[in-house]
């Protein structure tokens, strides 16, 4: 089994070599990935940072990205995960595959952030704040990542305070949402590591 939605389907083939099943897998969630980077090149001031900033924040930032795009693959009424394919999976199949807490957690991210019901625009600023806040460990120029940092959150500050009048609450939710994301991309690194070493 590979039981991440980014895949077309949680069951693989048995018969067939890892390698295989890897590059299958690659060719399903390789768009996902290109659109994190096109959307970083979209970001104003992203491209100004260094080439190994630039590389350095998307190493360490894309899962958090994507699991923020792909948050309504979890449908919390219906207990199901849709597979990139389009597939929907019940969560006791998931389960019964070897889905475990990363799963529930990941329910649980994605209903507390559909709940805050963000409009597109939101959405993608935000993703822009998940980007950039992106683990620093080997960051070159912190100053400058803060500094785009800074300027991003203002800006998303200001779209929910225009949009949803003395609703601070959310933005404050938002920025409790990063280190959500964090551990989320803490506990799936452990996950896409184990299936490497025993696929
Ligand atoms: C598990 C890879 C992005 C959700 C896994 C596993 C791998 C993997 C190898 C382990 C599969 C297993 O042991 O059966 C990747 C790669 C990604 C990616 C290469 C980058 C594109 C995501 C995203 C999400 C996600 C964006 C959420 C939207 C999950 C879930 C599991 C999982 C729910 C199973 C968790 C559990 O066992 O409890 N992923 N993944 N993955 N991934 Fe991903």
């Amino acid at each position: 089994h590979l039981v991440c939605p980014m895949n077309t389907s949680p069951l693989v083939d048995p018969s067939k070599p890892s390698h295989e099943i890897w590059e299958e897998f690659s060719q399903s969630f390789t768009p996902a990935v290109r659109e994190v980077v096109d959307f970083a090149r979209q970001i104003p001031g992203f491209q100004e940072l260094s080439q190994h900033d630039q590389v350095s924040l998307l190493k360490a930032g894309t899962f958090e990205v994507l699991m923020v795009r792909f948050a309504s693959l979890f449908d919390v009424k219906e207990r199901t995960v849709t597979f990139l394919s389009g597939r929907r999976y019940s969560v006791e199949v998931l389960r019964s595959m070897g889905a475990g807490e990363l799963l529930t957690s990941m329910f649980d991210f994605s209903e507390k952030l559909m709940a805050l019901q963000l409009s597109p625009e939101e959405t993608s600023l935000f993703t822009a704040v998940v980007l950039v806040s992106a683990d620093r460990t080997g960051i070159e120029d912190v100053s400058s990542v803060e500094a785009l940092q800074e300027n991003l959150i203002r800006a998303l500050r200001n779209l929910i305070m225009r949009n949803h009048s003395n609703e601070s609450a959310i933005f404050t939710k938002l920025l409790l949402k990063l280190p959500d994301l964090r551990s989320l991309n803490n506990m799936h690194s452990e996950e896409l590591l184990a299936f490497k070493v025993h696929p």
